[in-house]
């Protein structure tokens, strides 16, 4: 890589046909290694890939990885209950089950975020309700909650997106004073903490995910973590047909009150003995990130017009993704021509995150289960939620024009990568006069979001 710095004297943007400031393909993170084969192995030669069986004995908390993982989970992360599941997406349903979240029930959400947050709800037949996002956490904004309040809300399910956090003090207050659950999607933010507590056991109840982008996984799996037995009783019996499950149990049992709807959301052996070599590493990989990222904050100060993320007082960035804010003003060009331009140089870059979930098909039509309009219409429910266009102007303005994001700190990469990101943004500054006249025209083609924007592993 060193070379391909020093050779690359070129000026003109990639852009226009000239060498790009990345000329490789950047290494993709491989995190396994002999301890997951090794787990892997002695799982194998057990001869037993799933132990858990749906009824109330001790196998209905599956087998010994399972348990070993949850206990590994429950110490370094200093929680009481650490519930395991297949995924984040199950974790968030457990989740808003466990609270208790069902008919005629709001639950107040981000609308920037990955669909399963919300989807959590409306697989629980509750209504989400979109607040609107902090402009500098790119979080849901506490003010925004507290007016989205109405006598049908049960919970806020707030999201640590790409591995920071909201004003969880404010949350806090407002979820006590209404009497409101607080559940994190942590999914993004393990090892991320927040006036010394880790994220996940700040709120009520919280979610985590080890699927192949986040930065430990295991194939598919994720962890529901609380402090509170009922909710992670009520865990337990989602994950595991809790409705047949509570029949197993003494007549006397007050558990067997519990209504619940269960499910397979089981991790199997296999999945849990990786998960638990992949916790030996979280630490050293999120502090991989944090240097580069740190680095990539202290280098980028020098380029006027970008906003690099904010890290509150008291708490801190995993840096899940390295999000930045455009100043188009200062630019004197739009934010996608500026990526456009930066892609091409190799950057790893994409525009504006995902679409404000409440514009997608589903909340505009308000149709979930086939033709039916329900739970919007269920007779359990009064309200009329808000998915309008304009309805939250600052995740709109973030997604549209303003926010960007890169992937690049991560392990293996370096600094020497970080300082090739540089060069490239400082070489489409130098450039940006000759960018103008193609910002007019992509206006006039009106271009697409979606064909200029990238996938990285995640
Ligand atoms: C914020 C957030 N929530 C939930 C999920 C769902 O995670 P999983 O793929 O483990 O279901 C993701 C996955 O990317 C996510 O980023």
């Amino acid at each position: 890589m060193e070379n391909n710095i020093n050779n690359n004297t070129e000026k003109k943007l990639a852009l226009f046909n000239v060498k790009p400031i990345f000329n490789e393909e950047l290494p993709e993170t491989n995190n396994l290694g002999p301890e997951e084969k090794a787990a892997v192995m002695r799982v194998m030669d057990t001869g037993v890939l799933s132990a858990f069986v749906a009824k109330f004995d001790p196998r209905f908390y599956g087998g010994v990885e399972v348990k070993k993982f949850e206990k590994t989970f429950q110490d370094m992360f200093k929680v009481k209950h650490a519930v395991s599941c297949n995924s984040a997406t199950t974790a968030l349903q457990m989740a808003v089950a466990a609270a208790g979240i069902g008919p005629g029930d709001e639950v107040i959400t981000s609308p920037y975020t990955m669909s399963a947050t919300p989807s959590a709800v409306l697989m629980n037949q509750g209504i989400p309700i979109f607040a609107d996002i902090d402009p500098d956490t790119f979080c849901i904004d506490p003010a925004d909650v507290e007016r989205k309040i109405t006598p049908r809300t049960k919970a806020v399910l707030s999201v640590n997106i790409f591995g920071h956090m909201p004003d969880y003090d404010r949350l806090r207050q407002i979820c006590d004073k209404y009497n409101l659950i607080l559940i994190e999607d942590c999914a993004q933010s393990p090892l991320a903490h927040y006036n010394g507590k880790y994220t996940g056991t700040v709120g009520d109840i919280g979610v985590f995910s080890f699927n192949f982008h986040k930065t430990m996984h295991c194939g598919e799996g994720g962890v529901l973590t609380t402090n509170n037995d009922k909710f992670a009783l009520r865990a337990q019996l989602m994950r595991n047909h809790g409705e047949v499950v509570v029949d197993f149990m003494e007549e006397n049992d007050p558990r067997r009150n519990e209504i619940i709807l269960g499910n397979n959301f089981r991790l199997s052996e296999l999945h849990a003995a990786i998960a638990t070599e992949q916790l030996k590493k979280i630490n050293h990989l999120t502090e991989k990130r944090v240097e580069l990222a740190e680095y990539l904050t202290r280098k980028l100060k020098a380029i006027p017009g970008i906003t690099t993320p904010l890290v509150r007082n008291g708490s801190s960035h995993v840096y899940y993704l390295y999000a930045m804010k455009f100043d188009a003003n200062i630019w004197g060009i739009s934010r996608n021509t500026f990526i456009k331009a930066l892609r091409a140089e190799g950057a790893p870059v994409a525009q504006g995150y995902v679409k404000p979930l409440y514009l997608i098909p589903m909340y505009q039509n308000k149709q979930v289960y086939n033709e039916s309009h329900y739970p919007f219409d269920s007779k359990y429910y009064d309200g009329n939620p808000d998915y309008s266009k304009g309805s939250c102007p600052v995740v709109e303005e973030m997604f549209e024009k303003t926010l960007f994001t890169t992937n690049i700190c991560r392990y293996p990469l370096t600094t020497v990568h970080m300082d090739l990101f540089i060069s490239a943004i400082q070489k489409v500054w130098d450039n940006k006069e000759q960018l103008k006249a193609l910002d007019l025209r992509n206006e006039q083609k009106n271009e697409s979001m979606a064909a200029i924007t990238s996938h990285f592993r995640y």
